[in-house]
């Protein structure tokens, strides 16, 4: 629908063992890309197995971390630094996925995540940025002020969006089964490219990828992957099966 290369990240969240993750980089590495294609695959298991699956996986598909720490090395027992992702080989992290944001344990606020993509883009990574509402967000109607207010709070710090790439996952839509339909996603999508267009710049708005994540699979892949704004998938337990594959070429 653009000239924006299609993105498609897997989120293995925490789930995996040195045996199953074998298997699973074998199936991503046996997945052929439609020569040209420009589609980019991004990987992203738990900390302890990201250098095993950076040395498993072709260079071609990326690694992401699926967290990282707010502050750079030192006496914060039981972090992971962005310098340690980058010592490993790893390109992307994933910041304010709902799971951070909404768990009771973890409940990170906006300016956490905020701090976090900034602290990850000024040293290089790239940050796939999730944004959504819950459930009963969505039926309050306040679906679109949430993924404002959520964007506004890394915008107040970052300046350069070159690296990052937005993952609008509705938190009723994760792990649920429920997928968005494709109007749905497609008109969250384009207000969030009209409040980079407005707030950010018409370029950035132009070339920033907004994927969609939300219980994504090999059937519901393509029409969703047909919308006008929708520039790929943030994939959760459909990217631990071989259907990652189909959702990986639902792009053409
Ligand atoms: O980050 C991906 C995600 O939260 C979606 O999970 O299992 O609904 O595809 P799932």
């Amino acid at each position: 629908a653009s000239n924006r290369h299609f993105f498609v990240g897997g989120n293995w969240k925490c789930n995996g063992s040195k045996k199953s993750i074998r298997e699973l980089a074998d199936l991503v590495n046996g997945i052929q890309l439609e020569p040209n294609s420009g589609t980019q695959v991004v990987c992203a298991p738990p900390f302890p197995y990201l250098d095993f699956v950076r040395s498993l996986l072709k260079k071609e598909v990326g690694v992401a971390a699926q967290n990282c720490w707010i502050h750079g090395n030192g006496a914060y027992t039981g972090e992971v630094s962005v310098d340690m992702l980058l010592d490993l080989g790893v390109e992307w992290v994933i910041l304010g996925h709902s799971e951070r944001r909404h768990i009771p344990e973890l409940h990170e606020s906006d300016e956490t995540i905020a701090q976090k993509t900034k602290r990850a883009l000024d040293s290089g990574l790239g940050v796939i940025l999730c944004i959504g509402e819950l459930l009963q967000e969505r039926e309050e109607g306040k679906t679109l002020d949430v993924c404002k207010r959520q964007l506004g709070a890394v915008a107040k710090v970052v300046k350069d969006w070159e690296k990052v790439v937005v993952a609008y996952e509705p938190v009723w839509a994760i792990g649920t089964g429920k997928v968005a339909t494709p109007e749905q996603a497609q008109e969250v999508h384009a207000v969030v490219r009209k409040w980079f267009s407005e707030t950010v710049s018409p370029q950035v708005a132009d070339k920033i990828r907004i994927i969609y994540g939300g219980s994504v699979n090999g059937q519901n892949c393509n029409l969703l992957a047909g919308q006008k704004d929708i520039d790929g998938f943030l994939v959760g337990g459909a990217s631990l099966k071989p259907e990652f594959a189909n959702i990986v070429s639902s792009h053409s």
